[in-house]
């Protein structure tokens, strides 16, 4: 045996036994003779005291452990124990850096020596946070009803939606599959299968480019049921996380029960963005009316142009610098906006270079606003979801100077009836908001043809903290609908069978209605923890490049095995 306890184990009760612990050495200290080694498992630690009048090899062996050595001792316990019988030690190199302490670890190292970063207390949390967030996914959804099916990772590009990444076939040259970027298509086959409620912790693939809250490969909570509506599918959702969240975060506050709910509109309207943060009221306000026939150009013609002006008052924000307000300026501009104009109201009077534009020196702006001595305001004008984009980009900046943001409250928050389509300039076509099982709403199916950009979705999106961490939707079960969405996206007859033609079969084979969801299972947690990216909370993430430090990858293959896939590799240009 190689321990009779782990190093959280030894009581009072064990004083005089004889036991046997291995583990990692965690610090090692020399106290005139005497030496103290906490050591450490993923349980706990024990401290081991070693004594020369005892044994002199014994200790001799003590002497020569250094921090990260893996030994294995057996002792007496004691209440101040200074007895030691027997110890066996594997070398380790010095660690490139500190286990025991919180200190900043450059990320590059902690990725590339992922196992030491792992033994760290913060990141073994989060790693065991994880593992209790996934097994009461699983047994409360189990306890709903729900099934757990495993769906492949070879599977059809169907490009529609992020970038797939791409595994060529051997048997089949010149022939592709790819990794799923989410089990969409097939849980809704097992809904054609009468499944009825299925989930699974599902892996998905995209290759996009990295956030912080992004990564190639991440984890879903994915689950769809049938003969539901919307309100069903939010309803079983909402219970599931609250429950989680208050289980793991006894400690945070839920400050949104029930859930909050915002259209989509409403959302941008109000918070300048589809994903709110609502821990902070600081809501956007549309001066559009006001200012539309205002001798200030910049305001006035955006509207003329069908644009709106929207303002944001930031209580206690006339204190911010000239430094301050450029950042916030380019930050709007890192959004879409052409400036960030603002005014400053202090208790002699308000400050603006554009106050000199308003007849009534922006008097009746002000008042509308509500503006109040100590406040900035800051405006944009332009389109509208560029000027609440901006906006709402401001809006949480503002809030993080003034320290608005607390880790220990949670907003939960579900936006609604999202527009079915947006715009690419990039393709010149429509694309799907969320993706092209969606369906649209009853009272818009009409408009698809001739204002597609009118027609709402019955998608749901859950926001925590200003972050997506769920997006779903009713689906499309009938082919004749799903084929209109396809042509309405752009896509021929001929394509749409190519490449979706599985679905629009099985949906001629009597399909339930139904919807569902899927979470970010990373970012849940990442926020549950209060870590500031999803790499924290996997064991092996990739880095901001799509790289994984750790092995190496993605890495050149043998040219033989390269080959054997039908694929010639070009030289760098
Ligand atoms: P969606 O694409 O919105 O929906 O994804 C669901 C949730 O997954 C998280 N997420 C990510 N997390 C980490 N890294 C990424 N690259 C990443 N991309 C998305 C977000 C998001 O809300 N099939 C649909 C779901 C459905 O309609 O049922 C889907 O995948 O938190
Ligand atoms: P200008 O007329 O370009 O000197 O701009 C005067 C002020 O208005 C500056 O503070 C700009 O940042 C701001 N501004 C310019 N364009 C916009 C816009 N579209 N929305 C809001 N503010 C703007």
């Amino acid at each position: 045996m190689y321990r009779t306890h782990t190093c959280d184990q030894i009581r009072d009760t064990h004083q005089g036994q004889s036991v046997t612990l291995a583990g990692w050495v965690h610090r090692r200290r020399d106290h005139g003779g005497l030496i103290f080694v906490d050591l450490r498992d993923r349980y706990g630690l024990t401290q081991i005291v070693s004594d020369p009048r005892n044994d002199e090899t014994m200790h001799a062996v003590m002497d020569a452990v250094r921090s990260e050595y893996v030994i294995q001792v057996t002792g007496t316990v004691r209440l101040r124990p200074d007895g030691m019988e027997n110890a066996g030690m594997d070398e380790a190199l010095t660690p490139p850096f500190e286990i025991d302490q919180e200190k900043t670890v450059n990320e590059e190292m902690r990725l590339k020596y992922r196992y030491l970063d792992l033994r760290r207390d913060r990141m073994k949390n989060n790693i065991v946070t994880r593992h209790r967030f996934i097994k009461m996914v699983r047994d409360l959804f189990d306890a709903r009803g729900f099934i757990e099916v495993e769906t492949p990772i070879l599977v059809k590009g169907t490009p529609e939606g992020s970038r797939e990444y791409i595994v060529p076939s051997r048997l089949y040259p010149g022939k592709f599959y790819v990794l799923p970027q989410s089990p969409q298509q097939l849980k809704q086959m097992l809904m054609v299968a009468g499944m009825d409620k299925y989930f699974q912790i599902a892996r998905c693939f995209r290759d996009e480019d990295q956030r912080g809250d992004r990564q190639p490969e991440f984890t879903q909570l994915d689950m769809e049921m049938s003969f539901v509506e919307a309100e069903d599918v939010m309803e079983t959702n909402e219970a599931v996380v609250l429950t989680i969240f208050e289980a793991l975060a006894p400690h945070k506050k839920i400050l949104t029960k029930p859930f909050t709910r915002l259209t989509w509109e409403d959302a941008m309207n109000r918070f300048g963005s589809d994903k709110p943060d609502l821990r902070f009221s600081m809501e956007i306000q549309d001066v559009s009316a006001l200012v539309q026939g205002s001798g200030f150009q910049v305001f006035s013609k955006a509207v003329e142009d069908g644009g709106v002006v929207k303002a944001l008052r930031v209580p206690g924000g006339a204190d911010f610098s000239r430094k301050e307000i450029d950042e916030f300026t380019d930050l709007a501009k890192v959004y879409g906006a052409k400036g960030l104009a603002y005014i400053i109201f202090e208790a002699d009077g308000a400050k603006s270079p554009i106050l000199k534009f308003f007849e009534d020196g922006g008097r009746a702006l002000l008042e509308q606003i509500g503006a109040q001595p100590g406040d900035i305001v800051f405006f944009t004008a332009d389109q509208f979801e560029v000027a609440c984009t901006a906006l709402g980009n401001v809006r949480v900046a503002c809030a993080d100077r003034l320290k608005l943001r607390k880790t220990d409250e949670l907003a939960f928050c579900w936006v609604t009836d999202f527009p079915l389509f947006e715009y690419s300039e990039e393709e010149g076509r429509y694309v799907s908001a969320h993706h092209p099982f969606t369906s649209p709403t009853d009272e818009d199916v009409h408009l698809l043809e001739f204002s597609p950009e009118k027609v709402k979705a019955k998608a749901y999106d859950l926001a925590l903290n200003g972050y997506e961490i769920a997006g779903g939707s009713i689906r499309i079960h009938t082919s004749p609908l799903q084929s209109r969405i396809f042509k309405s996206l752009g896509i021929s007859d001929e394509d749409a069978e190519r490449r979706f033609g599985h679905l629009l079969r099985a949906f001629q084979y009597g399909a339930p209605p139904h919807g569902g969801i899927a979470w970010g299972l990373d970012r849940m947690i990442m926020l549950l923890q209060d870590e500031p990216n999803i790499r924290e909370v996997i064991a092996f993430p990739k880095d901001q490049k799509a790289k994984d430090l750790l092995t190496g990858a993605p890495t050149e293959l043998p040219a033989a095995q390269v080959g054997e896939m039908h694929i010639v590799v070009k030289e760098e240009e």
